[in-house]
């Protein structure tokens, strides 16, 4: 870590970043506008490269509506073989850069059948079906407690704000709980039935590792799925990953103005 935080803070001029913003698939484009320092995570020494489609792999700083951020343009999941650890390795460099809030943005399938593509999400609590916890192996208390409450990961205040500026905007928000699978399989009907039964409006396969390290690290989490389809077994289509990143492009101008209008609220 100290390897990390050295060569980060050398390459921004020790830029000092209070806003955390995982770009999730077909969202990256967001920090093409805002790139004051921008590194590849194959440079950084012991961050991991992202190898899905759409995804970058760059760690990007730049202030934003008058914020300092740290964004990454792409995430590493669990799916792609890399350990729980290795996935929020950079949530913890987040927290050690001094960041205080982090946005976790993904695509996501619509378990809600009131839902549509294209609608926005603001996640309200999730249910972790991954079958492991990222907080597995010997607990670092510098970071946080062995047993980390969980009653309150996506900040209430965060979420109400979240709502209001997409008022503004004319957005019509929806709400609530986000679903994560391992991947990289889509779900089957039945799976997708089990997730409805037990509570889940939206179904993915990444956030939650973050979201659960975020909150153990005291960071405050504010939540953002893209509805990219709505989840198998819903609508006849077949799911595919080449539909939820045109969708979540489609959704990217609305996203954008969101994301900058709660960063000025923040
Ligand atoms: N299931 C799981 N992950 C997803 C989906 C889905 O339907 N859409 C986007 N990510």
């Amino acid at each position: 870590m100290e390897e990390t935080i050295k060569y980060i803070k050398a390459k921004t001029d020790g830029f000092k970043p209070e806003i955390g913003l995982i770009l999730g698939s077909g969202l990256g484009e967001f920090a093409d506008d805002y790139c004051e320092y921008a590194l590849l995570y194959s440079d950084i020494p012991n961050f991991i490269k992202s190898s899905v489609k759409g995804h970058k792999g760059r760690l990007v700083f730049s202030e934003i509506e008058g914020k300092k951020v740290v964004m990454m343009q792409g995430r590493n999941h669990f799916y792609e073989g890399y350990t729980m650890s290795e996935i929020t390795y950079p949530v913890k460099v987040m927290k050690e850069l001094g960041v205080k809030t982090i946005i976790l943005t993904n695509a996501a399938g619509a378990v809600n059948e009131s839902f549509r593509p294209g609608d926005l999400m603001l996640i309200t609590d999730h249910i972790n079906f991954m079958g492991t916890n990222p907080l597995i192996g010997p607990n670092d208390e510098k970071f946080g407690e062995r047993f980390p409450d969980m009653s309150e990961i996506y900040k209430k205040d965060l979420i109400k704000l979240a709502k209001k500026c997409a008022e503004k905007l004319g957005i019509d928000i929806q709400r609530g709980v986000y679903f994560a699978t391992s991947g990289p399989s889509y779900e089957t009907p039945a799976e997708i039935n089990m997730a409805r039964i037990l509570g889940a409006d939206a179904v993915g396969m990444s956030t939650v590792p973050e979201a659960i390290v975020a909150n153990y690290c005291g960071l405050k989490v504010l939540g953002i799925s893209c509805i990219s389809n709505a989840a198998s077994g819903i609508s006849d289509m077949k799911l595919s990953h080449m539909e939820v990143i045109e969708t979540t492009n489609k959704a990217k101008t609305r996203f954008k103005s969101l994301i900058l209008s709660i960063l000025k609220a923040l």
